[in-house]
């Protein structure tokens, strides 16, 4: 008889779990990974290191994550739908695979990866829309330990490049081209493009989506479709080294360079199933649905591995919230019957500023948990999300984590921890959070706020940036030796609930997407009109942070020519990184507020970008405190 997965039931089963994790972490977490599909149990279970970095989960075991994804529930969960796909266009037919398709899909890409060349441990780059055939692709490359590097697919041509390079993959996965909402991208070419510039590249396999002509160059690129004609449906998996890596996934810090954080195959697998059972009590017959891309980590971890581990049925959705109108979201609900919903509270403010009747016309009766992810939820929109879609009878889950922490680390249980909104909530078992001051004392009691910090490793934190560990060292284990730093700060509230503030680093969340300023500036700075920017983030409504962007340029600029510079440095951004990260306000200013030695004072322009510009604070240490007045003056 197969063990059951263990699941928490109550609030007094959390508590004990909670307990005997921080007691006993390996005894508890061997436990927990008992029930998995291992080719070999692991002679280690946690070597924890902190200080240098080097956490290593399960040392020793072997295994396939696919075969716990999908071999192991075709016994009893063979028919049962593993997949439902609902493309951009509602008159478009919807796709539906019961596990034992999807196995069998997974099986034939896998092949056709393997018959192009593709080997254990070579790096596959996935610039695709969402469609099955990502889903399908991603597992094909775990199958045959290829470590997948999914890129969103609405990143350009150079970031593409970046990141293609950084991870010297062998083979790109794209399409043809892409549908979201009204528009449609041609995928291809941006690939195209980037691969001008990747020399390590040696095969491109194309799916095909919208029907488009694309350029296929011989010798490089080959359709997947007629690859797949050779291959068969089955395809044993390779055995994996527990630390095998499985996957890296690009994200913004506070350098200019976006990094590779790589994450490992035992400990993101356990992670990803233990974190979804728990946080969103997800029960046999449920349809659930995250809405983010599976180029973000909580695509990875929530659409794709952590409900295919545990069996679920899991909807990918292919276009947006608003298109054909605001209603999008909640007819998908009631025409897939979704029982537990996960998106961004970006979204929930964009559709709360439609209409109330885009939601009232829905039944939304199937609907039982609802959760959030990716930056702080303000009170409004909470109560909006629990009222008028959850219709106060679902928990909403106020989900905190970050690509570097593989899954979900702070967040009520569905239905069985005290919900308060805005804030996220308690620890995951496993996970033990401090409040630290700036010196790096931990701050002890209740109502308290500080920088947050790790002071255990759990399964899925962080292993490695990709080619380069100092990196990863210096960025989340050296700034306190002995704690994993979040970058985040964080209050915890007289009963012990943690709320997230924001990020305490030169990181900014736009639309729960993560940019460094340095990564934007570096950009506009590519411009030829500029010669030097600072970015901040401030307030937005809908995304909540906007980009703010002072700037400096070669010429003086008179008012006549402002539209043009402007425009010239947004299509630059655009070039270098992508659409999303389009600075919402451009200012041209003759200087910044600069200290002696020639730092600049971001909190200045932070002040001035909220709005804030009578209390500054002290700026007498100013190089020039002229060029404050001057910027308040300019301000946008
Ligand atoms: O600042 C926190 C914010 O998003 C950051 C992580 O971003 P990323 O790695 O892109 O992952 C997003 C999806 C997990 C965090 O450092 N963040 C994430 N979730 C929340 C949040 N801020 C407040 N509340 C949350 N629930």
């Amino acid at each position: 008889m197969p063990v059951p997965h263990p699941r928490l039931h109550s609030f007094a089963e959390y508590e004990e779990a909670y307990r005997r994790s921080v007691e006993n972490p390996e005894q508890f977490w061997a436990e927990v990974a008992e029930p998995f599909t291992w080719r070999r149990k692991w002679d280690t279970v946690l070597k924890a290191d902190l200080v240098g970095g080097h956490n290593e989960w399960y040392s020793g075991a072997k295994l396939n994550i696919t075969e716990n994804c999908l071999d192991r529930h075709l016994a009893t969960r063979g028919n049962k739908l593993a997949l439902i796909w609902e493309p951009n266009d509602p008159k478009t037919r919807q796709i539906r695979y019961t596990y034992r398709e999807l196995h069998q899909h997974v099986c034939q890409f896998a092949n056709v990866l393997l018959n192009n060349g593709v080997e254990k441990g070579d790096r596959v780059c996935l610039y695709m829309p969402m469609i099955p055939q990502l889903a399908i692709a991603v597992l094909a490359c775990a199958r045959i330990g290829a470590v997948h590097s999914v890129i969103f697919a609405g990143f350009s041509a150079t970031a593409i490049a970046d990141r293609v390079n950084d991870a010297q993959a062998t083979v790109v996965l794209t399409a043809d081209g892409l549908n979201r909402g009204p528009k449609q991208i041609p995928v291809k070419r941006v690939v195209d493009e980037a691969l001008e510039n990747c020399p390590s590249v040696r095969r491109v396999i194309v799916v095909e989506h919208l029907g488009w002509p694309v350029q296929m160059r011989e010798g490089r690129d080959v359709w997947y479709h007629e690859e797949a004609r050779e291959a068969a449906k089955t395809c044993p998996a390779e055995e994996m080294d527990a630390e095998d890596m499985l996957f890296i996934l690009y994200t913004s810090g506070s350098t200019g360079k976006p990094k590779g954080v790589v994450h490992t195959t035992a400990g993101y697998m356990v992670w990803a199933d233990y974190t979804f059972r728990n946080v969103f009590q997800v029960q046999e017959n449920d349809v659930y649905w995250c809405t983010a891309d599976i180029g973000w980590v909580t695509g990875h971890s929530y659409l794709l591995y952590g409900p295919l581990l545990s069996g679920s049925t899991t909807l990918l959705f292919e276009g947006v919230p608003t298109y054909p109108d605001a209603g999008r979201f909640w007819e998908v609900i009631d025409k897939h019957g979704v029982n537990v919903f996960y998106t961004a509270p970006t979204a929930i403010r964009s559709l709360m500023a439609t209409p109330l009747d885009n939601v009232l016309s829905y039944s939304l009766d199937s609907l039982r948990v609802l959760g959030t992810v990716g930056e702080p939820i303000n009170e409004e929109a909470w109560h909006w999300y629990h009222t008028h879609v959850g219709k106060e009878r679902c928990p909403v889950v106020d989900t905190w984590w970050q690509t570097e922490t593989g899954g979900i680390m702070i967040s009520a249980l569905a239905g069985i921890s005290p919900l308060r909104p805005t804030h996220a909530g308690q620890p995951l078992p496993g996970v033990q959070p401090v409040l630290l001051t700036q010196e790096g004392q931990e701050i002890q009691g209740n109502d308290e706020e500080g920088y947050l910090a790790i002071k255990f490793p759990w399964p899925g934190i962080i292993r490695t940036t990709y080619g380069d560990h100092e990196r990863a060292r210096q960025t989340y284990f050296g700034p306190y030796p002995g704690y994993y730093f979040t970058g985040d700060g964080a209050r915890r509230d007289s009963t012990g609930l943690y709320r997230i503030i924001g990020r305490v680093d030169d990181v900014i969340n736009v639309s729960g997407h993560r940019f460094g300023t340095a990564e934007i500036e570096n950009a506009i700075n590519q411009n030829a009109h500029v010669v030097e920017s600072a970015v901040v983030g401030y307030p937005h409504d809908v995304k909540g942070q906007g980009i703010y962007a002072f700037v400096i340029c070669r010429e003086p600029v008179g008012k006549a020519d402002a539209g043009h510079v402007e425009a010239s440095i947004i299509e630059t951004v655009v070039a270098e990184i992508g659409k999303i990260a389009k600075p919402d306000k451009i200012q041209i200013v003759s200087g910044l507020p600069k200290t002696r030695s020639g730092k600049i004072m971001r909190r200045i322009l932070r002040k001035v970008a909220e709005g804030e510009t009578t209390n500054l604070g002290d700026i007498t240490t100013l190089l020039d405190p002229g060029v404050v007045e001057e910027i308040i003056q300019g301000k946008k």
